[in-house]
């Protein structure tokens, strides 16, 4: 059975006290009011991992980062590696977001290797993917998220690709307020799992989850969720205000 996750990508925000008091009202919130069975991944600044750790009490909620380098150590100034995210604690790891391809450069032969060292250290990979904007309206939007799978986790295992979720994002719904409809999002999350199964086999894709993002928030997450290939959200903007980003959870327990 594929596992129901809703991911909170902080992004570049939020101070310490800001973030200490955020925190601590979505673990308060979460281990009152959830029920379901979902897992809540927070997606913090790299700084507070640490400092967050303790707080995330019960059994749903994970400690994620925002991204990983693709080597265990060495002369990368400012980088931060996979063993050294696995040493703090953490379970999570976004990595691929478009916002990185975008302002880094990652590219998907990168983002292979990246992947490759979070399992290798037991952290679970959230491999982003999608498409801009002109790629949507001009048509070819499917071929390019395909060839982000196939280039960057192809050369996995069937056990290996098991461990992996997946993130849809279509560019032009992250931070525009202009959400995929949910028959976007399903087309899109059926496609994408058919063309995994056509590589792993239908069992295999079935069990990969495979979450949306794009402007997913408390208004529209229930009915985002009730589509039966979109197995929960990676959630930017909602996630920063606690009650908005518990209530995307809720919809998805
Ligand atoms: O990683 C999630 C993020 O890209 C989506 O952002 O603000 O559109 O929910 P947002």
């Amino acid at each position: 059975m594929r596992k129901k996750i809703v991911a909170g990508n902080w992004k570049m925000n939020k101070t310490a006290d800001e973030g200490l008091a955020l925190v601590s009202e979505v673990v308060n919130m979460v281990n009152a009011e959830v029920t379901g069975d979902v897992t809540v991944v927070l997606c913090p600044p790299a700084l507070y991992l640490t400092t967050y750790k303790p707080y995330l009490t019960g059994n749903k909620l994970a400690l994620g980062a925002q991204n990983c380098h693709e080597k265990a150590s060495g002369a990368y100034t400012g980088e931060i590696s996979a063993p050294m995210l696995k040493s703090i604690g953490v379970d999570y790891v976004i990595l691929g977001h478009s916002e990185r391809r975008q302002y880094f450069g990652e590219t998907n032969a990168q983002l292979a290797e990246k992947v490759n060292s979070a399992l290798e250290n037991g952290l679970t990979p959230i491999f982003c993917c999608g498409e801009s904007l002109e790629m949507r309206e001009n048509g070819d939007y499917l071929g390019f998220v395909k060839a982000q799978i196939t280039e960057s986790l192809f050369h996995l295992t069937d056990e290996q690709i098991t461990k992996v979720v997946i993130a849809y994002e279509p560019i032009w719904a992250i931070g525009t307020g202009l959400t995929a409809t949910s028959a976007q999002a399903q087309d899109m999350h059926f496609e994408l799992r058919q063309h995994l199964a056509g590589q792993y086999g239908d069992a295999v894709a079935q069990e990969i989850s495979i979450l949306y993002g794009g402007s997913a928030n408390a208004q529209n997450a229930a009915e985002l969720f009730a589509q039966p290939d979109v197995d929960g959200g990676l959630i930017g903007g909602a996630s920063l205000k606690s009650r908005d980003f518990v209530t995307v959870v809720k919809a998805r327990a």
